[in-house]
């Protein structure tokens, strides 16, 4: 078995852990699908790492430990300073892994359609800003783009939206797709003030360093985007009302407690129309989630309401959706 050929483009926390899960998880991928992956190539922000006979995984993972960074590693292999643009043309691989933040990722993940290699994305702006195009140059390829670690993690809502439902008509998603923010709102339930909520944020790692994207509702609207795409039709985030959770107060709060709700960032996806704000939701409700949980309620027309509720972040939790999608287009590559 040669293995399917692998190229990680970005080794964070996101990009460590679907290394460990490729790694830990190697022998049930061989039992229940009978595939093997040779990862050939990690980029991190030092450089390009590139073994076309595949990287040990362990010793990539013990360097970035150690040394913080892949550049360090230039004992065994020969580290590239390619951008990403022209890694994806020069290297070998079959599918391409983006779990950077690279906001103009879209740019290489068309460069390595173009060049017939399948993609798999956790990095969001590229389809809240491109769908169209991406979903035509892989149609037009044959080849698989996917995304299911964009929104809720590994939770399903991307292959449910995408392979499901298909003779119903959505009529509207709501959805709360932001871990960040319910930490920090369930934190203000219990008296804090935002900025204090924040600071405990940070300091537990749940919250980035620069949080702007998920307490401005940037987050949510990128994946609310990527929803309506996948429901609705192609729109892109320029379209969407966004606000975030910056200027909801403890007493609003306490006001909502009152009445038996609590305070969300909901995102509400509706044809046409995406919109992230705060909003009251019943202490009963499926949108009521705590801490790294996001849900979704789904109304169609033929099921009704659906519900789907799960991790929504965390890292062994988007590894879960990155490499689903691994298997997924490695099975699509091999039947083709
Ligand atoms: N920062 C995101 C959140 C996790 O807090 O939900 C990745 O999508």
């Amino acid at each position: 078995m040669k293995g399917i050929r692998l190229s990680l483009f970005g080794f964070g926390n996101v990009g460590k852990a679907t290394a460990e899960v490729l790694l830990e998880k190697e022998a049930f991928f061989r039992e229940r699908y009978g595939l093997k992956f040779r990862v050939v190539s990690i980029a991190d922000t030092s450089g390009v790492v590139w073994l076309p006979e595949g990287i040990d995984l362990k010793e990539a993972l013990m360097v970035k430990e150690t040394f913080g960074k892949l550049s360090a590693w230039t004992n065994d292999y020969e580290v590239y300073s390619f951008t990403p643009e022209e890694a994806v043309k020069e290297i070998d691989a079959e599918v391409v892994i983006d779990v950077t933040n690279d906001r103009n990722a879209h740019e290489w993940h068309l460069a390595a359609l173009k060049d017939g290699k399948a993609v798999v994305t956790s990095n969001k702006p590229p389809l809240a800003f491109h769908y169209s195009e991406l979903m035509e140059e892989a149609e037009r390829r044959n080849l698989p783009y996917l995304f299911e670690a964009t929104v809720m993690a590994g939770t399903p809502i991307i292959t449910l939206l995408r392979d499901g439902l298909k003779g119903d008509t959505v009529e509207r998603i709501e959805a709360v797709l932001n871990a960040t923010t319910t930490f920090i709102l369930s934190q203000m339930e219990r008296g804090l003030e935002f900025e204090e909520a924040l600071r405990k944020a940070q300091g537990l790692g749940i919250a980035e360093r620069d949080p702007g994207g998920d307490v401005l509702g940037i987050d949510a609207g990128y994946k609310a985007t990527i929803l309506h795409c996948l429901a609705f039709g192609p729109i892109t985030f320029d379209e969407a009302e966004v606000r975030g959770i910056v200027e909801v107060t403890p007493g609003e709060m306490e006001r909502a407690k009152g009445k038996g709700k609590t305070v969300r960032l909901i995102a509400r996806v509706e044809n046409g129309k995406v919109t992230v704000e705060p909003r009251e939701v019943p202490l009963n409700s499926p949108l009521a989630v705590e801490s790294h949980e996001n849900a979704a309620m789904i109304r169609t027309d033929l099921l009704g309401e659906l519900v789907i509720r799960g991790a929504g972040a965390g890292l062994k939790e988007t590894a879960s959706g990155v490499v689903s999608d691994v298997i997924k287009a490695a099975l699509g590559l091999r039947r083709n």
